[in-house]
């Protein structure tokens, strides 16, 4: 009969209202409009599969009442939807507004970082390319084949941390020469920052742990002349336009000749500071032409390869572009003083 219909259609209206009313989550309101609307299990569906019992011409009165109850069902379904929404919204409006902030920290790069990817960027555009090194070495790597025997003063100078017999934390990059030539022929060009290890005293110009760069240039042909201009552009690059360099003989066991190399101070222009201690110089570093024993040591004809090799400390090169008079500084990692220089 078309009026049992109409009651069951009317029925689930009433029913349906109220069961979307009191869904509490979005969950819930899907869960009550397939249990209304569901194609295939929901009430209305199954309301209407008994249309087909009854007369043509009483069809059209039940189905404008089941098209009615869909509309009103489907419009509640989403006003409680859009009512659910704006409850989560409003959640997050009633945060307490007045509790402190969570602070929340920007990285920045090391003083001595920066130094060092510059320097590598800018040895890079002269055709060094970046390698690295263990830190753990060998005695042979670090000592023996750079030319420096184990009873050698220069062994002695470099007051060494052993991991074990024979191991130990390299006490500078030089050893990174060693690798590199070891694993590749001539032509060479290579830039080796890192760290070293010395049992020195932690105060105000030594670290017992600090960063060297290692360059070292190999092929056939290469003259000191090749080692002044590349250092030569190198301080103008790193220290101004207006940088000189100096050379000075040294001793290092690995390189034939040696020298230091000193910049012209960049506080006072070469007239004699404090920084400089009045002479207008200032030590940046070692550097000299790779000792044939080394190539030996290798593999390479010393006959046929030359080539120069320099190290340098840059977390000095930082205290003195940025005016840090205590090494400590660098190593005592309080963000309040290593975050200015972001
Ligand atoms: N390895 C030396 C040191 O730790 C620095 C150095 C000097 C490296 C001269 C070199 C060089 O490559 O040619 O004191």
């Amino acid at each position: 009969m078309a009026t049992d219909l109409i009651e069951a259609l009317e029925a689930l209206e009433r029913e349906g209202v109220s069961l979307i009313a009191s869904a509490a989550d979005a969950d819930a309101l899907e869960a009550a409009r397939i249990a209304l609307l569901g194609r295939k299990e929901g009430r209305l569906t199954a309301i209407m599969r008994n249309l087909g019992t009854l007369p043509a011409e009483e069809r059209p009165a039940v189905g404008a009442v089941a098209n009615r109850v869909k509309g009103v069902l489907q419009e509640r379904l989403e006003a409680r939807a859009a009512e659910l929404e704006e409850s989560y919204a409003g959640a997050a409006e009633a945060l307490d507004l007045t509790l402190p902030g969570r602070h929340t920290w920007r990285g920045a790069r090391h003083p001595v970082t920066i130094v060092i990817d510059e320097i590598c960027a800018v040895l890079g555009s002269l055709g060094f390319t970046r390698v690295r090194g263990p830190e753990a070495e060998t005695e042979w790597h670090n000592f023996t084949a750079l030319n420096t025997p184990l009873d050698h003063p220069a062994a002695d100078m470099h007051d060494t941390f052993y991991l074990a017999p024979g191991i130990l934390l390299r006490s500078h990059t030089s050893p990174v020469q060693i690798r590199t030539m070891q694993q590749h022929r001539p032509p060479i060009r290579v830039v080796a920052p890192g760290m070293v290890y010395r049992r020195d005293p932690f105060d105000a110009s030594h670290a017992p742990a600090f960063e060297q760069i290692e360059g070292l240039a190999v092929d056939e042909g290469i003259t000191f002349v090749d080692l002044k201009a590349t250092v030569a552009e190198f301080a103008r690059r790193i220290f101004g336009p207006r940088a000189e360099v100096r050379f000075r003989p040294s001793f290092f066991p690995f390189t034939e000749p040696s020298a230091e190399v000193d910049v012209s101070c960049l506080i006072c222009g070469g007239g004699g500071c404090s920084a400089c201690k009045g002479t207008g110089w200032i030590e940046i570093m070692g550097a000299g032409m790779v000792d044939p024993a080394v190539f030996e040591a290798v593999g390479y004809d010393p006959d046929r390869y030359t080539g120069f090799a320099f190290g340098m400390g840059p977390a000095r090169i930082a205290m003195l572009r940025y005016g840090i008079p205590d090494i400590r500084h660098l190593y005592d990692a309080d963000l309040r003083f290593l975050t200015q220089f972001a």
